[in-house]
């Protein structure tokens, strides 16, 4: 029997990185999955067979969010657990060279996006006596990092995003909260490891090799730690927990 058994779950970004391991970990558990990507492809389901599905949305658009939530509800007949997953990271520069471009791009993505999936999740569960809504923030958003003053503001903004509706959804039986990942190996990291690094063409291996040098347990992090996670945010035994914004960082920046 698994922790999310019988539960419909949908969950942004889910086709690669961070949101996969949720996807992989949730489907494990028993729960039907909505992977809600902008292009996702049916391999991942193929693969973990069952009736789940893969829909092509766009998480800055209001009208794909809230009708990715009601054709989900007209398939199935619930929706249990909306993981707000999907993120950009900047592109490294000084604040005094970013354009309005990245700024609508970042904030577009990183706070419209999980705004668009909250409300349309929180008008769902308002109705109903349980749901959860995890949105995956960053342990950037509690300690801002020299030249990416967007993606710091970004995922600051998902974490009092996260913490004002748990105050407004307790009472309707809704948990809310952000898991704050530390340097977690996804595609993501590996593209943007260039900015990180100052190097044009960064040898990955090496790189992985020295940020796992500098993290307490002795290795990045992966999709399967943020599963592992918001699968329990996610279940029965998560009840009392809402409003938080939890670290998942191996140790490497130890916060409140
Ligand atoms: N990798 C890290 O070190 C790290 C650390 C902390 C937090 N995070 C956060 O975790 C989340 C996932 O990161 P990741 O490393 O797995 O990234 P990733 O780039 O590997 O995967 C992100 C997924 O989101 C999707 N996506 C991007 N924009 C979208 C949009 N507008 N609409 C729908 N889907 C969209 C992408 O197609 C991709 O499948 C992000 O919110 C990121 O900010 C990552």
């Amino acid at each position: 029997m698994g922790k999310l058994d019988g539960r419909v779950a949908i969950i942004t970004g889910g086709q690669r990185g961070l949101g996969e391991g949720v996807v992989r970990r949730f489907a494990a558990e028993g729960a039907t999955v909505v992977v809600a990507d902008l292009t996702p492809a049916e391999s991942l389901l193929d693969e973990l067979g069952g009736a789940h599905r893969a829909v092509a949305v766009d998480v800055r658009s209001a009208e794909q969010m809230d009708g990715l939530v009601q054709d989900t509800l007209t398939r199935y007949g619930r929706l249990d657990i909306v993981v707000n997953n999907a993120g950009v990271m900047d592109s490294g520069a000084e604040v005094a060279d970013l354009t309005d471009a990245e700024y609508d791009l970042v904030l577009g993505v990183n706070v419209r996006g999980v705004f668009n999936g909250c409300r349309a999740a929180a008008r769902v569960f308002r109705g109903q006596p349980r749901g959860r809504i995890i949105n995956t923030a960053s342990y950037i958003g509690k300690k801002a990092i020299a030249g990416h003053a967007l993606y710091s503001a970004s995922k600051a903004a998902v974490i009092s995003l996260t913490q004002a509706l748990a105050l407004e959804l307790g009472r309707y039986g809704t948990t809310v909260n952000s898991i704050c990942p530390g340097t977690m190996y996804t595609p993501m990291w590996v593209e943007k490891l260039g900015t990180f690094v100052g190097e044009e063409n960064p040898d990955v291996e090496q790189w992985r090799h020295r940020a796992a040098e500098g993290i307490p347990v002795g290795r990045m992090g992966t999709g399967d730690d943020v599963g592992a996670m918001a699968a329990w945010l996610a279940s029965d035994d998560a009840d009392f927990v809402t409003g938080a914004a939890l670290n998942l960082t191996g140790g490497e920046a130890v916060f409140f």
